[in-house]
């Protein structure tokens, strides 16, 4: 028998695949996708009861470390977290150099990168003691970081994590508490919150995360391959869907909310207009995560006494879109960013902010594939191509061009 890496160096054999359609690029043991069926399930538990039953630091345990923890494993988490909520003072003169308007996925991606330069030592973990401690740092320096790029754009003082609150509540705390009074959270908000963020949290090979493990894979560590993902999370291909999806929403309503011109205008060729949080790379039946978060803009929206003309707009459009023959050819779905931009909205999130969300609870999915690449040993991330450009050519001086 002869395996693939010495078929390849006999034959000069190399596999073209844009986009790596049809690729496996790591076999993993963290999520299970199957996009014919809509299925999604974190270590083995089904998304669906994930989000129903569990809290957001508890899969994030799941994804990183593989079992769902007991709860003195989960209290020891959320304790260990708790050590590293301080970020760095001088991070806040690296914030100050950005202008208010400054995207705040931008900011997150710096920051994230700058955390490198405040703790060397989290860098590139040697052993398993090193590899936790890397873990509860990101897990505890990003939320706050991320909040930051929120407070940044208001012009507020940056606020500090508060130990006696929950993972998720922080972040209401970090957001929102102002030195004029004490904020009140609302536990409909926290609970809407976990759910989104478990729904977030991972989805194997997606380009966020194959960016983490690529970058990862040259041991450039955690913190640069974290803002890596950020980065590529940022496009409106991929995480930045949900900003594009409720401006898409607000101009529709605007414009006194006739879908059907929208839906035409995506279907056409010559226009490069797309229906944002529609179609997906993987599922093609549905996606499992936006049947959760559908029903969860209804709740929300019904705790909460909001009536928001938007969730209307994106229901018709949702109707009109899965009757359409050209998305019905295409197996175009909602996906799961064409309702969490309502649900952000109704929880008083600024749009600007949807991808930010989107990467706090991507987090532990990003931490948990790193872990699993470096654990595993993987090469170096390095694919290869077919050269189509010019053959050999002669020099030519530049005063006879
Ligand atoms: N609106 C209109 N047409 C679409 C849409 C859409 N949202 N999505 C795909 N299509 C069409 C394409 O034009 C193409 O048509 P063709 O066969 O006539 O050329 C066909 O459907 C297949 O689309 P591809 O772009 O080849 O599919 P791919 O798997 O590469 O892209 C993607 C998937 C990027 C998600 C795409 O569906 C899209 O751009 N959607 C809108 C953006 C979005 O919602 N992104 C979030 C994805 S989920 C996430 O990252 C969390």
């Amino acid at each position: 028998a002869i395996d693939i890496d010495q078929l390849r160096a006999l034959t000069g054999a190399i596999t073209i695949d844009p986009g790596y359609k049809n690729s496996g690029s790591c076999k993993s043991e963290i999520t299970f996708l199957d996009g014919e069926e809509g299925i999604l399930r974190y270590r083995g538990y089904s998304i669906e009861e994930l989000a129903e039953k569990a809290d957001f630091l508890e899969v994030s345990y799941l994804l990183i470390f593989g079992e769902l923890p007991t709860q003195s494993q989960l209290d020891k988490f959320e304790k260990d977290i708790r050590k590293y909520t301080l970020v760095n003072e001088e991070m806040k003169s690296i914030i100050d150099g950005f202008p208010k308007t400054a995207h705040p996925m931008g900011v997150l991606a710096s920051l994230t990168s700058a955390l490198t330069a405040f703790n060397p030592k989290s860098v590139n973990p040697h052993n398993e003691k090193e590899m936790y401690e890397a873990v509860c740092k990101t897990m505890a320096k990003f939320l706050v970081i991320a909040t930051w790029t929120y407070r940044k754009s208001m012009g507020y003082p940056l606020n500090y994590y508060d130990n006696t609150k929950g993972y998720v509540q922080n972040f209401m705390h970090l957001m929102y508490e102002l030195p004029t009074g004490p904020y009140k959270i609302d536990p409909i908000v926290v609970n809407a919150l976990d759910k989104l963020f478990i729904l977030h949290a991972d989805h194997e090979q997606n380009c966020s995360t194959s960016t983490v493990r690529i970058v990862g894979s040259s041991h450039a560590g955690l913190f640069a391959s974290i803002s890596a993902g950020v980065s590529a999370l940022w496009g409106p291909l991929h995480g930045g869907a949900n900003q594009a999806v409720l401006e898409m929403l607000e101009e529709i309503h605007k414009n006194g909310g006739d879908v059907d011109k929208y839906v035409l205008k995506a279907k056409d060729k010559d226009d490069p207009f797309r229906l944002m949080g529609f179609g997906h790379r993987v599922y093609k039946n549905f996606d499992p995560r936006a049947k959760i978060i559908k029903k969860a803009a209804d709740d929300v929206l019904g705790a909460l006494g909001i009536e928001d003309p938007l969730l209307d707009i994106a229901k018709k459009l949702e109707k009109v879109a899965l009757e359409d023959d050209y998305f019905k050819s295409r197996n175009l779905y909602p996906n799961v960013d064409f309702y969490s931009g309502i649900i952000y909205r109704a929880l008083g999130i600024p749009t600007e902010m949807f991808t930010v969300m989107f990467a706090i609870g991507r987090l532990p999915g990003w931490i948990a594939q790193w872990k699993e690449m470096r654990v595993n040993k993987e090469p170096i991330g390095r694919p290869r191509q077919v050269y189509v450009g010019s053959p050999l050519r002669d020099f030519v001086p530049v005063e006879k061009r």
